[in-house]
């Protein structure tokens, strides 16, 4: 299927995999770079080598490297991405400087113009049934149109995305591409922990909490979508940090065990060219 996403980026697919920072891969990456979407890894993981596909690199902005960091990663991928601070003109600059092209993941209608006219290529548009990290206090189905109508560059939908009937809606709800992460996060090519896992496996929507707690001591500027489950723990052993189970932790149940509401269409381990197939299938 062709929308402005798959034009601008050079994919077949109008799919992007999410920024999943701590458990996110090269090897999930690939995964979706080989099968047409576009795949993300957070900074600091290698991205997957360009002959597979278009991919990308997230970068958090109260984490941030230097702008020539930022330009030196953005040589090496298609898209550079960034979440979590007001759109930037200089951090947009250093991106478009390695020659990739430029998104900003944003919670509002307001934000999403601010990151174009920063001089952003696309912009995503995140609802505040999203996993992890969430900038957005407004449903999906709310920002969406608010933003199609906001911004003249192409707008990728995420948020509680988890099934193809959602993905083909947003799709016909006039989004150029849709952005998944909570769907991926039982895949073996994931870096998760096999508890963390469990307890996606076995948790529905209403499982899931926003929290401030999960703060880097002062350090995290905004919410976090959890397992409710997880925040009861980390409130008894006093965990703030925002850094999700991977395989090598001892407490997983501990930490901020991030999900969104589409955990609730996450019912089994599959590899992630599976998962991509479920979801494109209405494409
Ligand atoms: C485990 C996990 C880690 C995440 N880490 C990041 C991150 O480092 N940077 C980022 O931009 N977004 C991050 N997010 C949010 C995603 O980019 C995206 O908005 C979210 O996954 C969409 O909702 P969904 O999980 O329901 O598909 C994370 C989400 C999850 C589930």
């Amino acid at each position: 299927m062709d929308t402005r996403f798959t034009h601008l980026v050079g994919c077949r697919l109008p799919f992007q995999l999410a920024v999943l920072g701590g458990v996110g891969t090269t090897e999930l990456a690939a995964a979706v770079s080989t099968k047409g979407g576009l795949g993300m890894v957070p900074y600091g993981v290698e991205p997957p080598a360009t002959e597979l596909g278009p991919s990308g690199i997230g970068f958090l902005i109260p984490y941030l490297p230097s702008l020539d960091v930022i330009a030196e990663a953005a040589g090496r991928v298609r898209v550079v991405e960034f979440f979590e601070g007001d759109p930037d003109e200089s951090l947009v600059r250093a991106g478009h400087s390695g020659d990739a092209l430029v998104s900003w993941q944003v919670g509002s209608a307001d934000e999403g113009r601010a990151a174009e006219a920063a001089g952003c290529d696309l912009v995503v548009a995140q609802g505040v049934e999203a996993g992890g990290h969430v900038r957005g206090k407004v449903s999906l189905d709310e920002l969406l149109p608010a933003t199609l109508a906001a911004v003249g560059v192409p707008v990728v939908a995420t948020g509680g995305v988890g099934t193809a009937e959602r993905v083909g809606a947003l799709i016909a709800a006039g989004a150029d591409a849709v952005r998944v992460g909570t769907r991926f996060l039982a895949c073996p090519e994931c870096n998760t922990h096999p508890v963390y896992v469990e307890a996606l496996l076995a948790a529905g929507a209403s499982d899931t909490v926003l929290s401030d707690d999960f703060d880097d001591d002062g350090h995290w500027p905004a919410a976090v979508r959890v397992l409710a489950s997880s925040l009861a723990r980390a409130r008894r052993t006093g965990n703030r940090s925002t850094m999700p189970p991977t395989r090598e932790v001892e407490d997983p149940l501990a930490m901020a065990c991030y999900a969104g509401t589409s955990v609730t269409d996450l019912t089994r381990i599959q590899p992630a060219a599976a998962v991509l197939r479920d979801l494109a299938n209405r494409l």
